[in-house]
């Protein structure tokens, strides 16, 4: 997502997510009924990221990034039941703007991530296509 001002165009956000995947992930049994199976042939895609520059946050901006990025989700994959994003433990920002948009818990990874020679945890948030079915 960009403003043009003048001549120059100023990025304020992005997202990017995967719709095909090259290998089985270990989260996938835990996104949607069918696993690995169902997310390997076209049934769920994942965000891998979004963010939204600091002066321009609260604006909404990042909840029409993740609109938008739903809407293209939905456009590559005909087959789609579940969108599934992974955020720390800590993200209250990014946590609201989840459940926002309706996405669910759907289970915590312990020692997802790791920095700085920390480990935190992780929350597996999913958005089902009409609203359900959790796995
Ligand atoms: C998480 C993040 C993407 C949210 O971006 P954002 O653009 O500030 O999000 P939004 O503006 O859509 O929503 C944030 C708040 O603004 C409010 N808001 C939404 N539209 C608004 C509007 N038109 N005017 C004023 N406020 C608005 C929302 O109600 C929300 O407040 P709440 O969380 O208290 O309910 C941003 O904080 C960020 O980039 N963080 C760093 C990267 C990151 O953590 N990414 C997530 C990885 S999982």
């Amino acid at each position: 997502m960009a403003v043009l001002l003048g001549e120059q165009q100023i990025l304020l956000g992005a997202t990017t997510f995967r719709t095909k995947f090259p290998e089985p992930r270990y989260d996938m049994d835990s996104v949607l009924q069918g696993g690995i199976d169902a997310c390997m042939s076209g049934a769920a895609g994942y965000i891998l990221t979004l963010g939204v520059v600091e002066g321009a946050r609260g604006r909404g901006l990042a909840q029409a990034l993740l609109r938008k990025t739903i809407e293209a989700i939905q456009a590559q994959l005909p087959q789609l039941k579940a969108i599934w994003v992974h955020v720390i433990s800590y993200n209250h920002p990014a946590i609201s703007l989840y459940e926002r948009m309706g996405l669910q818990l759907v289970r915590r990874f312990p020692r997802f991530y790791n920095f700085h020679d920390q480990v935190w945890d992780s929350f597996l948030y999913v958005l089902y296509e009409k609203g359900g079915p959790a796995p």
